[in-house]
């Protein structure tokens, strides 16, 4: 029997770690699985849980108001160090490139727990792009014992990095696994989508928007929000952007201030991922910085296009339902302009395409676990 920890503490890596959770809990015979939220997020990572219907066994709720990297790094490395003393983990499974993912895994290290990585290897090789995100894989890369590369570019990342190959699978994303789950619970009757129903006029060419990166705020935040709004105005008459805006007062403060006087743009509150899911498939194009909504949209066949300058995730650009626009005003303006009145153009961007999985990555991380064996998923 081997004692199983996962470690998490925000929306996407509750999203993404939640079918894996749900399946390790149902296989007792092998596995002791327990749960433990760092609560980095509160709100938008209760929202998952309450979705999924999974319930923590360990909760260090260390979230603060406009917190920031140093103080949360800290928090995390002496919260959880009692959590390792008592279940005595023989596996810390972390996800992706948090704080969360990074401080949990270095104490697991401190702990004597070994470590796997899920969603590892991925790379933009620009240490402040994403901030701190890019440095805080690599860390957690260095540290794992076991890494499941979502697709063959991370894993040949890893292999660049002279990690030994015996230790990396693919084994396929598991926002995947998450998305073809969720997409089984979604209630239409729910009353977030009742609601979401009433506030948007479906006629309408959709234009679902999120963002929240460190490297954005101030200036880029600030281009994103007049792009925004000469596309709303330009497009008065068909077209509304729906903006669940993410809770950091970094965000929530420029985009209020440029955006709440805009009648087709409406700002509301972050969705739970039901919600979500159900916009995105009503949705005619995203416009986003999100690493998972990257993952998701070409799925779904949704154009994406996506405010950076480079991603760590190069397989739906190459694919062709991604496109890099970055913070640049009049990028944004010029490709959503172009995707909203040429048809040709949207067509290309909105064939479905599953470049990061098939819906079984947690199955072949349960079975490398069980069997300490190397999966090559192709
Ligand atoms: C974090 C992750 C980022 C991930 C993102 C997902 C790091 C360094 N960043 O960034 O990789 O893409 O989550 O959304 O780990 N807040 C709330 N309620 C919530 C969540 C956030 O009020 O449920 C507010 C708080 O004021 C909090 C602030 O947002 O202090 C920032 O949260 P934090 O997790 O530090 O940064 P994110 O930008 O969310
Ligand atoms: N998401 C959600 N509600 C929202 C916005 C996003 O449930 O209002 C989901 C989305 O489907 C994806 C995940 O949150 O699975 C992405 O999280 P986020 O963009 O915050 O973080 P990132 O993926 O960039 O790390």
């Amino acid at each position: 029997m081997k004692n199983i920890l996962l470690v998490i503490g925000t929306r996407p890596e509750a999203i993404k770690m939640a079918p894996l959770i749900i399946k390790l809990k149902n296989q007792h015979q092998f596995f002791n699985t327990k749960v433990c939220l760092t609560a980095q997020h509160r709100q938008m990572l209760d929202q998952v849980l309450d979705f999924f219907e999974i319930k923590a066994d360990y909760d260090l709720d260390l979230m603060k108001p406009n917190q920031n990297l140093h103080t949360l790094t800290s928090d995390i490395i002496t919260a959880i160090k009692p959590v390792y003393d008592e279940f005595k983990p023989d596996w810390v499974l972390v996800h992706g490139d948090t704080t969360t993912s990074t401080a949990a895994a270095l104490a697991a290290f401190y702990s004597g727990a070994k470590v796997a990585h899920v969603e590892a290897g991925l790379r933009t090789f620009n240490k402040l792009a994403p901030f701190p995100e890019e440095m805080n894989r690599s860390i957690t890369g260095r540290i794992a014992d076991l890494h499941f590369a979502p697709t063959k570019a991370s894993k040949q990342n890893l292999l660049n990095e002279a990690v030994a190959k015996e230790t990396i699978s693919i084994t396929g994303n598991t926002v995947i696994d998450a998305l073809k789950l969720g997409i089984t619970k979604v209630n239409e009757q729910s009353n977030e989508i009742v609601n979401l129903k009433s506030i948007i006029n479906l006629n309408k060419k959709i234009i679902l928007v999120t963002g929240h990166r460190r490297e954005n705020f101030g200036d880029g935040f600030e281009n994103i929000c007049k792009a925004l709004k000469v596309i709303a105005e330009n497009n008065f008459d068909d077209v509304e952007i729906i903006y669940p805006v993410h809770l950091n007062p970094n965000v929530q403060n420029p985009v209020n201030k440029f955006l709440s006087n805009q009648p087709n743009i409406k700002l509301i509150q972050p969705l739970n991922y039901e919600s979500f899911i159900w916009l995105m498939n009503k949705s005619y194009l995203i416009i986003t910085d999100s690493g998972g909504v990257q993952e998701e949209a070409p799925s779904l066949g949704k154009p994406v296009l996506v405010m950076r300058d480079v991603t760590e995730r190069p397989e739906a650009v190459d694919a062709g339902t991604v496109l890099l626009v970055g913070t640049d005003t009049q990028k944004i303006i010029t490709e959503t302009e172009q995707l909203l009145h040429d048809d040709n153009a949207y067509t290309l961007m909105s064939n479905k395409h599953n470049p990061y999985g098939d819906g079984l990555a947690c199955d072949r991380i349960i079975s490398i676990l069980k069997e300490e064996i190397v999966i090559e998923y192709e």
